[in-house]
Formats: C-alpha cells, sequence, structure tokens
C-alpha cells in the first residue's frame, strides 16, 4: 500500500505513550498493540482527506492518531475470547495472548479514552474539535462500531438477510472508516458538502474494505494477512451471501462509486490510487 503519511503517522504514535509509570504494564499493552503495524488506513485517510480540503497534514496528526487508537482498541476488543477468540493479530499473538484477558481488555478502555484526549489536543479551532468529537463518538459508540460488533455476534447463531449483512458492516466496519474521512476534511476546516462527499467515499470504499477482507478470510495466506485465516465459516460474511467470484465483482463495484463521489474534488488522485490498491490488497 502506499507510503505517502505513513512516516509521519509511525512517528507520531512512536510518541504518544511514555510508559515511565507504575501502571508500565498497561501502557506496554497498549503500545503492543498499537505499535504492531497495521495498514494504518485510517490515520491515512484522515491525512489525506486533510490535504485534499487544503488543509496542513501535520495539524491533523491528532485526529489521525486518535483514529488509529479507536480502531487498535476495536481490535484488542474483537479478538478476545468473549468475542472472537483469535490468537493472531498483526502478525503476532493478539494482545490477550500476551498480556491477559483483563489488562487487554484495560488497554483497549485506555486507547478509546487517549483517542478523545487527542482530538481535545489539536491545535486546531475549537469548533472543529468539537465536530470531530461529535463525528467519532457517533461512528465509534452504539449506533456505529460497537453497534456493529453487537448486531455480528447476535448474527452468529442464526442466518440474516442480505439487508442485515449489509447493515452490519456498515456499522462494524464502515462506521470507523467513514469517521477517519470526515475527520480529515473536518481537520481542514472543509465544507459540510465535501464532508457528505468524503462520507459517500468511506461508505463505498467500508464496504468495499469488509468485502475484501470476508474474502481473504477465505482465499488468504495466514501470514500475509497477519491474522488466522478460515475463521468465518458460521459467520454471516458476504461470501456466505454470494461466494467469492460475485464477492470479487461487488469489491470492484463499490470501489468505483468511492471514486466517483470525489469527483467534487480538485486532485483526488492518491485517494483514488489508494481505493484502487485496496481491491487487490492481501492483507
Ligand atoms: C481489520 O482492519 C478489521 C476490519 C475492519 C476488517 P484492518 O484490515 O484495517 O486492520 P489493520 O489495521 O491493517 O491491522
Ligand atoms: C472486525 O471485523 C471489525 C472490528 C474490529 C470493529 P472482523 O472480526 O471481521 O475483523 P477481523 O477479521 O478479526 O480483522
Ligand atoms: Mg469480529
Ligand atoms: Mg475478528
Ligand atoms: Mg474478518
Amino acid at each position: 500500500m502506499t507510503q505517502k503519511y505513513l512516516d509521519k503517522i509511525e512517528a507520531y504514535l512512536r510518541n504518544c505513550f511514555t510508559d515511565d509509570q507504575p501502571q508500565k504494564i498497561l501502557f506496554e499493552s497498549m503500545r503492543y498493540s498499537l505499535l504492531a503495524g497495521g495498514k494504518r488506513l485510517r490515520p491515512t485517510f484522515v491525512l489525506a482527506f486533510c490535504e485534499l480540503c487544503g488543509g496542513n497534514t501535520d495539524s491533523a496528526l491528532p485526529f489521525a492518531a486518535a483514529m488509529e487508537m479507536v480502531h487498535t482498541y476495536s481490535l484488542i476488543h474483537d479478538d478476545l475470547p468473549c468475542m472472537d477468540n483469535d490468537d493472531y493479530r498483526r502478525g503476532k499473538l493478539t494482545n490477550h495472548k500476551v498480556y491477559g484477558e483483563a489488562t487487554a481488555c484495560l488497554a483497549g478502555d485506555a486507547l478509546l479514552t487517549a483517542a478523545f484526549g487527542q482530538l481535545a489536543s489539536a491545535q486546531l479551532p475549537q469548533e472543529r474539535i468539537v465536530e470531530a468529537v461529535r463525528v467519532l463518538s457517533l461512528c465509534a459508540g452504539e449506533l456505529g462500531m460497537v453497534g456493529g460488533q453487537i448486531l455480528d455476534m447476535d448474527a452468529e447463531r442464526r442466518l440474516c438477510t442480505a439487508q442485515e449483512v449489509y447493515d452490519i458492516q456498515s456499522r462494524k466496519t464502515g462506521a470507523l472508516i467513514s469517521a477517519a474521512c470526515q475527520l480529515g476534511v473536518i481537520a481542514a476546516g472543509g465544507t459540510k458538502a465535501q464532508q457528505n462527499a468524503a462520507a459517500e467515499y468511506a461508505d463505498h470504499l467500508g464496504l468495499a474494505f469488509q468485502i475484501r477482507d470476508d474474502i481473504l478470510d477465505v482465499i488468504g495466506d495466514r501470514d500475509k494477512l497477519g491474522k488466522a485465516t478460515g475463521v468465518d465459516e458460521n459467520k454471516n460474511t458476504f461470501v456466505r451471501l454470494y461466494g467469492v467470484e460475485r464477492c470479487e465483482v461487488m469489491v470492484a463495484e463499490e470501489t468505483s462509486k468511492a471514486i466517483a463521489a470525489l469527483a467534487c474534488f480538485d486532485g483526488p488522485d492518491f485517494l483514488i490510487t489508494l481505493a484502487k490498491q485496496l481491491i487487490l490488497r492481501e492483507n
């Protein structure tokens, strides 16, 4: 995937927490997952949309870091035995496998909390910060990611309709991607129309992204993915609904729709290339 913003993001995240505290183990566990080397897609969206709307990417770094913190917390909790019970994430043992379930829960809690501290610390006009808090809490909470996670768990016990599978994905995966794209526009002081266009790009790209995630669970390579494959057999995935071939077409279609949503921006080449790269991603 494209490297453009990665160095900035990694450097910022590395400096976010120091472990010179009595609760050293909590910091260690937070950093273990945060610095485990994910694709950094959500912070990349923040910086890319910020730049696209004429903003300064350095001033948007706290928003970018906040997105990666919320995302990492969601993964730590998603992997817990009471949820997906996974042993590997980002090519390493999952957080609870190393630090135990209680510490993993708390590391997730602390990352979520720190994310809002990051938003508040941004050197940006206050109304942009308030809007970022509103969007992130809406997208991460009971109507967004957390809401999607509970529907996803509930759906394990039965067969879902296509409409339900779309609704679950748009919350559990789409909502945080939408927050990331919107936060970039907000950081730059973009217009409402630009924020809506960013959300539309995110809705289609988020759907393509989760369909690809479901495809990779079936045809992906565990080593490249950094997480186990074949774990979604009893889940209501897009592959279960439509099969791998149809899903591949859907990924391409949704990516085209995402790209079309960028028409109102001047010079969206980076986000177009990124969307195209994600169609065939292997991790
Ligand atoms: C994994 O997200 C969880 C889903 C929403 C499918 P990513 O595939 O972006 O995970 P990392 O951040 O690269 O590890
Ligand atoms: C996870 O979806 C989405 C969130 C963590 C919010 P999955 O359960 O499909 O993600 P992976 O496959 O474990 O990364
Ligand atoms: Mg899950
Ligand atoms: Mg999972
Ligand atoms: Mg998955």
